[in-house]
């Protein structure tokens, strides 16, 4: 085989006249009045090579016959192309190969889509042929972004004087949280592993085993609803630190973060990241993940409701609900059509309407003006409204209004289209609540996870108010998604004890299912915290890709199966019988 002497990337002006041997796919050909021209691409690039007619009849034949994507090796000539058939975006652009001679290594059988035009193609057929895919532009660059993440985060973290320790993938299974992969045991029939959710309590039990620092970029795996940013398998980056408080954690991290996006994309991201309490991010953007990118922030307008003589917003006053708004410019981008379809959708996410008016010099105009024209001055100054603005409201109970308005806020900033590429916002969101009431269980279960620790100074809600603790947990949040959470952890085993009291889960099951944290925790803990950054996420962040699936060699589907290999499938049932398992009909 000719082996190459140099990639298809690298070749320059001053290396005219070399002799080189180049190998990689067949990206294009042309044929050009007996000459015949053929991109070649390799992972570095692609290089123009030339057949012409000259350098024997026997070779032209020969490269008649290369197909798309076929594989070959050529020895040729490295010479100056001229200026004007230059192409300014082929770091290559200013030389080509004269071939002496061709090795066909490998045929290619015509692709099921084009690797030069990879939307021609539906993502089904995409992700059946993903190592195809694989070699587009696209998912070349996306998986170089995430190569060097990863080789950043672990130089930052060694030289912060962390260990990357592995923890186990086969566990015990754990009741918080979502759904468990289960995985049989065939010595132990009858019972299971679990596949972590996260390493949590193995990285708690590395604190006391006096690891200090930790990280790990670490596989988990939940059984739960996938969406646009979920992997039922993915990937985290998993930080604990002892004898800490949050303000390391998020130090720590922040440092990291400037890091990666210096290093990877060369953006320099703020120098302290903003910081929000859960509460006030509610009540702002109706999200625990706001997208700071842009404003449009939600105002309450309970207190001017008095002298607005609408049915609808005074019932919800009445009933201690919550009336609020939000103000956006261009009022006249937005027809009847579009407002009803905003209206619908929010019909959709459990609002009863959407009310809307438009703001106009002296008075508003369409949709409820006439009952909000008495209170126009203090409406205003309250959303510092211009002429030529749109407002839109909606009254209900606060755990509607708000995060139905969050929604209504990302529509109406992709409607004006007032996203900016290319802009990184990141947000700490801070002192989320504790617990988080669950109405189908009839009991709390714990908003962040069941070891997390909350604020001292609202221990005395505990007893009676226990919605109302806030915990020391906290999230990163870059550009609406949440790239991260952690807390402080119940670093006694009496904290840890009472945690599970609040969470009904009883002394038996607690001792079951972590007897072994809860005796730990009784041999010298340090206290102790971390958080835990989705990777694919923070990838998806950098290389400005919306679909997790974008930044994943090998992802599931949104039904969580491998179109190209099938999985899952059925099994043999020698396999089924070894485990001791029997299939219901
Ligand atoms: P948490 O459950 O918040 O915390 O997860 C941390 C981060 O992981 C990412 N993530 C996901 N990414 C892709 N697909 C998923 N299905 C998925 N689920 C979560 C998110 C999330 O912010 N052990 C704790 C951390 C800690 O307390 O230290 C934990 O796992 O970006
Ligand atoms: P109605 O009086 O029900 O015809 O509603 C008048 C306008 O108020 C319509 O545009 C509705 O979409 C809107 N609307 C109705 N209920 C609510 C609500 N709870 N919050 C906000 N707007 C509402």
């Amino acid at each position: 085989m000719l082996k190459r002497t140099v990639n298809c990337g690298e070749l320059r002006k001053n290396n005219s006249s070399q002799n080189v041997i180049l190998n990689g796919w067949v990206n294009r050909r042309r044929d050009l009045g007996g000459l015949i021209f053929i991109d070649l691409r390799d992972r570095y690039g692609t290089t123009q090579i030339v057949f012409d007619p000259e350098n024997g009849i026997e070779l032209l034949s020969k490269a008649k016959k290369i197909g798309l994507e076929d594989v070959i090796a050529i020895k040729g000539i490295v010479r100056e192309r001229p200026v004007e058939a230059t192409n300014k975006d082929l770091k290559t652009a200013s030389i080509e190969i004269l071939v002496e001679e061709l090795e066909i290594l490998s045929k290619a059988t015509p692709l099921p889509f084009l690797i030069t035009d990879r939307t021609t193609a539906l993502e089904d057929l995409r992700l059946k042929y993903r190592y195809l895919e694989l070699r587009t532009k696209e998912l070349q660059k996306t998986l170089a972004i995430r190569h060097k993440a990863a080789q950043v985060v672990r130089n930052f973290y060694t030289k912060n004087s962390f260990y990357e320790i592995e923890t186990p993938v086969l566990m015990k299974s754990t009741p918080e949280g979502a759904r468990d992969y289960l995985v049989p045991s065939r010595i132990h029939k009858g019972q299971f592993y679990a596949l972590p959710q996260s390493p949590q309590t193995y990285k708690q039990l590395l604190m006391l085993g006096g690891f200090d620092r930790y990280f790990q970029i670490v596989k988990c795996f939940r059984d739960e609803d996938l969406r646009a940013d979920r992997q039922p398998e993915f990937t985290q980056i998993d930080v604990e630190m002892s004898f800490i408080d949050e303000e390391d954690i998020i130090q720590m991290t922040e440092k990291m973060l400037k890091t990666v996006f210096k290093q990877v994309i060369d953006v320099e991201l703020e120098k302290e990241f903003p910081r929000i309490d859960y509460s006030e991010a509610m009540l702002k953007y109706g999200s625990d993940k706001p997208d700071l990118r842009f404003g449009y922030e939600i105002h309450s307008i309970n207190d001017l409701i008095e002298d607005v003589d609408f049915r609808v917003f005074q019932t919800v006053l009445k009933n201690d609900g919550a009336i609020a708004g939000i103000c956006v410019p261009e009022a006249d981008k937005f027809s009847r059509k579009i407002i009803d379809q905003l209206t619908e959708k929010t019909t959709k996410w459990g609002a009863k309407g959407l009310a809307f008016t438009k703001v106009r010099e002296n008075k508003f105009e369409s949709g409820i003006a006439k009952f909000l024209n008495p209170v126009y001055e203090k409406m205003i100054t309250k959303f510092e409204a211009k002429p030529g603005d749109i407002l839109f409201f909606v009254a209900d109970k606060s755990e509607i209004t708000y995060p139905v308005l969050g929604r209504v806020r990302l529509e109406l900033g992709k409607f004006l289209d007032v996203i900016e590429k290319h802009i990184f916002k990141p947000l700490w969101v801070t002192r989320f609540p504790l617990l988080e009431w669950n109405d189908d269980e009839k009991r709390y279960l714990a908003k962040h996870h069941p070891f997390t620790s909350y604020l001292e100074e609202d221990g005395a809600l505990l007893e009676k108010e226990p919605g109302k603790v806030r915990a020391r947990a906290y999230d990163i949040v870059i550009n609406g998604y949440e790239i991260g959470g952690g807390s402080i952890r119940n670093h006694t085993s009496k904290a840890q004890s009472q945690m599970f009291d609040i969470l009904g889960i009883s002394k038996k099951e607690a001792e079951d299912k972590f007897g072994f944290l809860l005796e730990a925790l009784t041999y010298g803990t340090p206290p102790h915290g971390g958080i835990a950054l989705g990777f694919d996420r923070l990838i998806m962040i950098l290389a400005e890709v919306a679909n997790i699936r974008e930044v994943i060699a090998f992802p599931k589907t949104t039904s969580a199966s491998s179109l190209m290999d099938g999985c899952p499938t059925t099994v043999d049932n020698h396999q089924l019988e070894e485990l001791g398992l029997q299939l219901k009909k």
